[in-house]
């Protein structure tokens, strides 16, 4: 039922004697390049040295190209083009809307992935050398790399090619629902630069289930593609909740022919009700329903698709433990985690705006519900973790709570369109550190 093949996260292997560790706290930032030395001495380990590496004794992750000229500031590492959105770009976007600068984006991305030329030329600069790349084997698909572009990014699924060739690893579209539908009044999205947050409070404004699968019969299909594309599938605001299940099925029967996998997403905030899904009985209700039309898939000849849930940040642990028992029972095949959170830490207690916060004081809290989920499942299940990932350190703190894949969203609106790249580089290189090669 779960199945994933990776490299053990670091800190659990015991075979290893001295290695670069991560201390797996969310609030111990450790640049990768200058980690400390940790051998491990009658099974404990005990620090025995910092080294901050000179600048100029850095390796360019992607191969050695661009050796000596990234730029370091404490927990994060950047690269000249990361360093140059963040000094020249990002201060012109941030004039205007959250929202314009959003659609632009998508629009940018659907430009570069629909024309052949550019999409290549990209392709080029982004892709990791052979020699370096680690794909990952998780749920009987291929990822490049570790590192995916979050659920609603591309909510029409007109992007991802652009995405993919700007480094991503994979991409989840969505969230679609059955019933195109318009969203929240603007404004709804909120950037919050001091603390690399965001809220936001869109509500599933998407073409609709119907128009998306059109467009994705148009494009490449599953197992004709760079990347694994997965598809992100929520309530119509228009369905009650004891109608959810139906709703659900709906996209569920026009989209998993052009996915290669599917996301049952019962966590937006912004939807009315749509958390109470979560809840045992409500799991209990939907889950059977998308896990048998998965089933029947195969009765028809066709393939059957990996299903994951994706949970919020905000349930406790026993909602937890529920929620992992209901999985077992019907079979899913991964969880992703989180969400965004309605908690509002620190100086956002005072901050009047309703919906889903994101970013840098989202990761502390995803990190921990990874690290939950990692235990409980005895390390089985697939976890693909967001929340917070803003720099290779926030990254590989999720990969060692247990995560198989990373995904981002807020840290590409302050961190830029290479960041994808840039994290996925850094992975690799961290992870031939830690194993020595
Ligand atoms: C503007 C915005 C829109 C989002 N829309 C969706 C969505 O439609 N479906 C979904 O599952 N998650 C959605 N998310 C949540 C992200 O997929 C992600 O889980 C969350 O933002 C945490 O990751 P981050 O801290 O890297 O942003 C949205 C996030 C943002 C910032």
């Amino acid at each position: 039922m779960f199945s994933c093949t990776k490299k053990p996260p670091l800190g659990q292997s015991q075979s290893l004697s001295e290695k670069i560790i991560y201390d797996g706290s969310a609030n111990a930032p450790r640049s990768a390049r200058g980690a400390k030395t940790v051998r491990r001495v009658g099974g404990r380990a005990q620090i025995t040295s910092t080294k901050w590496r000179p600048f100029s004794a850095w390796k360019d992750p992607g191969g050695g190209r661009l050796a000596g000229l990234e730029f370091f500031r404490a927990d994060r590492s950047f690269t000249p083009m990361g360093f140059l959105y963040e000094k020249c770009v990002r201060p012109m976007l941030f004039r205007f809307d959250p929202e314009f600068d959003h659609e632009r984006a998508v629009e940018a991305m659907a430009v570069l992935g629909a024309v052949a030329p550019l999409r290549r030329m990209l392709e080029m600069a982004t892709q990791l050398t052979a020699g370096r790349a680690q794909p990952i084997e998780c749920m009987g698909l291929r990822f490049p790399n570790a590192v995916g572009l979050a659920a609603g990014f591309d909510k029409n699924g007109v992007a991802w090619r652009g995405a993919a060739a700007l480094g991503f690893g994979h991409v989840e579209i969505g969230t679609v629902t059955l019933l195109r539908q318009p969203g929240n009044d603007r404004p709804r999205v909120f950037r919050f630069p001091k603390q690399e947050a965001v809220i936001n409070r869109m509500g599933f404004n998407n073409q609709g289930a119907e128009a998306v699968a059109r467009r994705l019969a148009r494009m490449p299909a599953p197992g004709a593609r760079r990347i694994p594309l997965g598809i992100n599938i929520g309530k119509s605001r228009a369905a009650p909740l004891d109608k959810a299940a139906q709703d659900y099925l709906g996209s569920f029967e026009l989209l998993a022919d052009h996915a290669d996998y599917v996301v049952i997403n019962v966590s937006s905030p912004n939807t009315p009700d749509l958390r109470q899904l979560q809840e045992e009985h409500w799991l209990r209700e939907l889950l059977p329903v998308l896990t048998n039309a998965n089933r029947a898939r195969t009765a028809s000849g066709r393939p059957r698709r990996p299903l994951l849930l994706k949970i919020a940040p905000d349930l406790s642990f026993p909602q937890i433990d529920n929620v992992l028992s209901v999985i077992a029972e019907f079979g899913l095949d991964g969880i992703v985690a989180t969400n965004t959170t309605l908690a509002r830490p620190g100086p956002f207690a005072a901050v009047n705006q309703a919906g889903g916060l994101s970013g840098r004081p989202l990761r502390a809290r995803s990190t921990e519900i990874v690290n939950y989920l990692a235990r409980a499942t005895g390390g089985k299940l697939p976890i693909i973790a967001s929340g917070g990932v803003m720099d290779p350190v926030s990254a590989g703190e999720k990969l060692d709570a247990g995560a198989t894949l990373v995904q981002i969203y807020t840290g590409l609106i302050f961190s830029g369109p290479f960041f994808a790249r840039d994290l996925a580089r850094s992975l690799v290189a961290r992870q031939d550190r830690a194993f020595g090669f």
